[in-house]
């Protein structure tokens, strides 16, 4: 892809990121924030983070199946601004759901297992976006880098079980969500099923993207 159409999808990837939150605020400045805003707020948050997340997870896949390499390069980008999402969604949790209750927030944690698995996604997280640098990447090498980053699929099964978990009944969307994450892990499986039957072809056909971008 040419150096024009990837700034161009980058600037569509951070608007389009950013829209839900300035349809939050503009909610919010002309008080239009539905009958129970805090919930409105929680779940729009969540949903944009989880969103964002599974999209950062079909980069590589992208790459595997098309052979297309730029994919790659809006991974970071994508998974960092899924950390973001999920930040203001604790926030929003721990300020407007919870008011800082400290002791009330901790027996949420521990008896509500939806919250319990958001909770064990975010921590999961904070690793993956403080190593997402070009410095932590070599000061770690690849190979371990590619091994922690390899937690991303985790974090996504755990962001689609804490949305199944909370789901009321005859709600069908995050049956779609785990749908997804289904489908990207498959094509994880096949791609690496395919480099170990023919490591040779699969060397020859794919070009080799530039360091940095190679990890993952
Ligand atoms: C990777 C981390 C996380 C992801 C991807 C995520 C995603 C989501 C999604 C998709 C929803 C449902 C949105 C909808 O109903 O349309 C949701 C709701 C919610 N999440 Fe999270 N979440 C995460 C972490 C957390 C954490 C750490 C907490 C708090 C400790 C939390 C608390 C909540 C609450 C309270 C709701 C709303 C429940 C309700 O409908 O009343 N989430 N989240």
């Amino acid at each position: 892809m040419s150096y024009r159409g990837r700034i161009a999808l980058k600037a569509a990837i951070w608007i389009g990121s950013f829209w839900p939150l300035g349809v939050l605020l503009r909610g919010f400045m002309t008080d239009d924030l539905t009958a129970n805003p805090i919930e409105y707020v929680t779940r729009t948050l969540g949903l944009t983070a989880l969103v964002l997340l599974l999209t950062s997870l079909g980069m590589t896949p992208l790459r595997a199946l098309l052979g297309w390499s730029w994919p790659i390069q809006l991974r970071r980008l994508l998974g960092l601004l899924a950390f973001f999402y999920v930040c203001l969604h604790f926030a929003v949790w721990i300020g407007l759901d919870h008011f800082f209750a400290w002791r009330r927030m901790w027996e949420d944690v521990l008896k509500r297992p939806f919250i319990t698995v958001g909770m064990s996604a975010l921590l999961l997280l904070i690793p993956l976006a403080a190593t997402s640098t070009q410095g932590m990447i070599k000061r770690l090498g690849g190979a371990k880098w590619r091994l922690l980053h390899k937690l991303a699929y985790v974090i996504g099964g755990l962001g689609v079980l804490h949305f199944l978990w909370l789901a009321k009944k005859g709600r069908t969307t995050p049956y779609y969500y785990a749908i997804a994450l289904s489908l990207l892990l498959g094509a994880r499986v096949w791609d690496w099923g395919r480099k170990k039957l023919a490591p040779e072809r699969v060397s020859q056909t794919k070009p080799s993207p530039p360091l940095g971008e190679r990890v993952g």
